[in-house]
């Protein structure tokens, strides 16, 4: 067994997590995962505090692990109400958090006040550091592989580790590009306590999402995510298809364009018909390169003892390697 600073704070088995997905961190998908490891339920999925609440409810209904809630804060000139959200969560019981996005601190200090475990997930060391001063219990260091928005800066998750390792004080884990046990023992080389996976568990039996989605994603590979907003600096990676390559080309237009241009095209109320209708050219929908590594929709159960053994195979490899002491360059 992996027994690491992020299986010890959670009390899990097994050091993978899972982060918000709008439209997709649903009850049935949550309670599968906290079932044999940690989830969240992604809190602006759902239209209301009090719709949450019951998704809360739903969720305890199918597991009697616990599992947390993501609150992303989105860059909008109408934001939702977080901290009705937040609070709706807190006096379900809820006790672990995953933030994301801009300006994290009131909604930090208001988990931390009433005792709750904070996962802050960003992607650069600049933000992570902040989120240390806050307060955050662990850091989620999401890469430019990952699924959603990685930021504007193009740092893989390679260097962003090798630096959180050297830099962070607080435990943190590795998110973006991991779907194996591979990735998993790789990301506890570079020192983190553990992994966060979103497109992996979207390709779940437990996950809603259309099965020709799920299909889609195995017949994919990692030529096909695309970046869209790069030119509105709110870069986010998604699959590449008939819209988003719509997208693309109206931003790299002449005079490039505005949110105007496309608010039709990126509408997420299209991008979720997909995951309900299947088919994968309605609108955008979030994935991350991993798609390259998926090839298959097992149980959220059969995923993660497989990446245990698998990651417990490598790195019983590594270990067993000769060591020659006097080896120097
Ligand atoms: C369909 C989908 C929806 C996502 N929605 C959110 C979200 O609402 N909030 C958030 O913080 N991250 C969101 N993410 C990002 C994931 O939580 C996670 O950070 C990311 O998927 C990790 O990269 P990976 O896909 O390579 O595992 C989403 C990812 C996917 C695949």
């Amino acid at each position: 067994m992996l027994h690491t600073p992020l299986t010890k704070l959670l009390g899990i088995r097994v050091p993978v997590v899972q982060g918000g997905m709008q439209w997709v961190g649903l009850p049935k998908l949550v309670a599968a995962v906290s079932n044999a490891t940690q989830c969240v339920i992604t809190a602006l999925t759902q239209p209301s505090p009090m719709a949450l609440r019951h998704a809360i409810r739903e969720t305890r209904a199918m597991t009697d692990k616990p599992f947390g809630v993501n609150i992303t804060l989105l860059p909008t000139i109408n934001p939702p109400d977080y901290e009705g959200y937040a609070k709706a969560a807190v006096e379900e019981g809820v006790k672990i958090f995953e933030t994301a996005g801009n300006n994290p601190g009131p909604l930090i200090k208001f988990f931390k006040s009433q005792g709750c475990l904070v996962i802050h997930k960003c992607t650069t060391i600049r933000h992570a550091k902040s989120a240390e001063k806050m307060g955050v219990d662990i850091l989620s260091i999401d890469g430019f592989e990952c699924a959603g928005h990685p930021g504007e800066d193009d740092i893989g998750g390679l260097v962003l580790l090798a630096r959180a390792a050297k830099e962070l004080k607080v435990p943190y884990i590795a998110s973006g590009g991991i779907a194996d046990g591979r990735g998993l023992a790789g990301a506890l080389a570079l020192g983190a306590a553990g992994v966060n996976m979103g497109t992996r568990f979207m390709c779940t039996v437990e996950s809603s999402v259309h099965e020709n989605i799920k299909q889609k994603i195995v017949e994919s590979n990692e030529t096909d995510t695309v970046h869209i907003f790069r030119t509105l600096r709110n870069t986010a990676r998604v699959f590449k298809n008939k819209v988003s390559m719509e997208v693309v080309a109206i931003e790299r237009r002449p005079g490039g364009a505005k949110f105007e241009d496309i608010r039709e095209l990126v509408s997420g109320q299209r991008g979720r018909i997909v995951y309900e209708n299947g088919d994968p050219d309605h609108g955008i929908w979030s994935a991350g390169i991993t798609i390259g590594l998926i090839n298959d929709i097992p149980t959220c159960q059969e995923l993660l003892e497989r990446m245990e053994r698998e990651a417990e195979e490598i790195i019983g490899h590594i270990s067993s390697l000769s060591v020659n002491p006097k080896a120097k360059l």
